[in-house]
């Protein structure tokens, strides 16, 4: 019998992944052999395990949070979105002993926003808020998409600051500015699209999982709100924009689409995404 291929995450902490829930759901549909493991990596032992990947001969590898900047420079070559971000979550292994990163949270939410709304960012008003690793890539994504105005407000106004210039600085086209969370309700009023990047409302901590990203009368009706968490599934602020007339875009659409990007580079198949999101959805209990 052909051994197991492995594919595997490495983060720190782990508990909450639902990855393996998805990539070996993923490979019993199919009827391929891969096995999806998690494994817990301290930033001081990330080499280590990165080498261990490759002298053990995984098929492929997901890093998540602290990881993702680390990795980036420790792979041979990078895919583009990879590069631009200077951040990597996917790393495949190629001929002759090599490794790529890739990024896939930028395009996994991109097609994420397009399948649930069938809308682009090109020409729209933004404003994301939070201003980490996920802002990173989603901001990038709305600059490549055109979109008009890309506002980033975060708690550390200085963050917002940083993440606006950098994206400039990759795409010198960005139409960005950065600033704190003072006054939201004016930075919101004309905009279209509203992303929630930020762990408001994320479950975990009894204050964090009932608290709002942004106040609920500052989400204008009619524009489009997409929320970075995805466990709750129905988050607060999903809630919040549902009563006031936006569209809404869960978190677990990016994450099956940035997942099922992923799958195709070690794979070379589609993942069957809708009984993915439903095994998701089900280890979440929101089925
Ligand atoms: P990720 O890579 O998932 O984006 P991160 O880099 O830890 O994770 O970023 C988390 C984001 O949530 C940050 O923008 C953080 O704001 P700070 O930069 O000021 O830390 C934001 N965040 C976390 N807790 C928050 C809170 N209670 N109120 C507002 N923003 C918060």
């Amino acid at each position: 019998m052909a051994l197991e291929k492995t594919l595997a995450i490495f983060g720190y902490p782990l508990g909450h992944t639902m990855s393996p829930v998805m990539h070996n759901a993923a490979a019993r549909e199919l009827g391929l052999a891969y096995r999806f493991l998690a494994y817990e990596v301290t930033p001081a032992r990330i080499g280590e395990a990165f080498a261990g990947a490759k002298a053990m001969g995984f098929a492929g590898l997901c890093v998540t949070i602290p990881h993702k900047v680390a990795v980036h420079g420790m792979v041979d070559d990078l895919g583009e979105d990879a590069r631009l971000m200077e951040a990597v979550n996917v790393v495949t292994f190629e001929e002759g002993d090599k490794t790529k990163g890739h990024n896939t949270d930028g395009v996994g939410w991109l097609r994420s926003l397009e399948e649930e709304t069938g809308e682009t960012p090109e020409g729209k008003r933004c404003l994301v808020l939070g201003a980490g690793g996920a802002a990173r890539a989603i901001v990038m994504k709305l600059a490549q998409s055109g979109a008009a105005h890309i506002d980033i407000r975060n708690r550390t106004p200085e963050k917002a600051e940083d993440l606006a210039r950098f994206i400039k600085e990759k795409l010198p086209a960005a139409n960005t500015s950065g600033g704190g969370l003072d006054n939201l309700p004016s930075a919101a009023a004309d905009r279209e699209i509203i992303v929630n990047t930020t762990s408001q409302g994320m479950t975990g901590d009894f204050e964090r999982e009932k608290a709002m990203p942004i106040p609920e009368d500052a989400i204008p009706s009619g524009c489009i709100c997409t929320d970075a968490v995805y466990n709750p599934v129905d988050t607060p602020f999903m809630k919040a924009a549902r009563r006031r007339g936006a569209k809404t875009v869960p978190g677990v659409g990016w994450f099956v689409h940035q997942g099922a990007a992923a799958w195709k580079l070690w794979t070379g198949a589609e993942m069957p995404k809708d009984l993915v999101r439903g095994k998701i959805l089900e280890a979440l209990g929101a089925s």
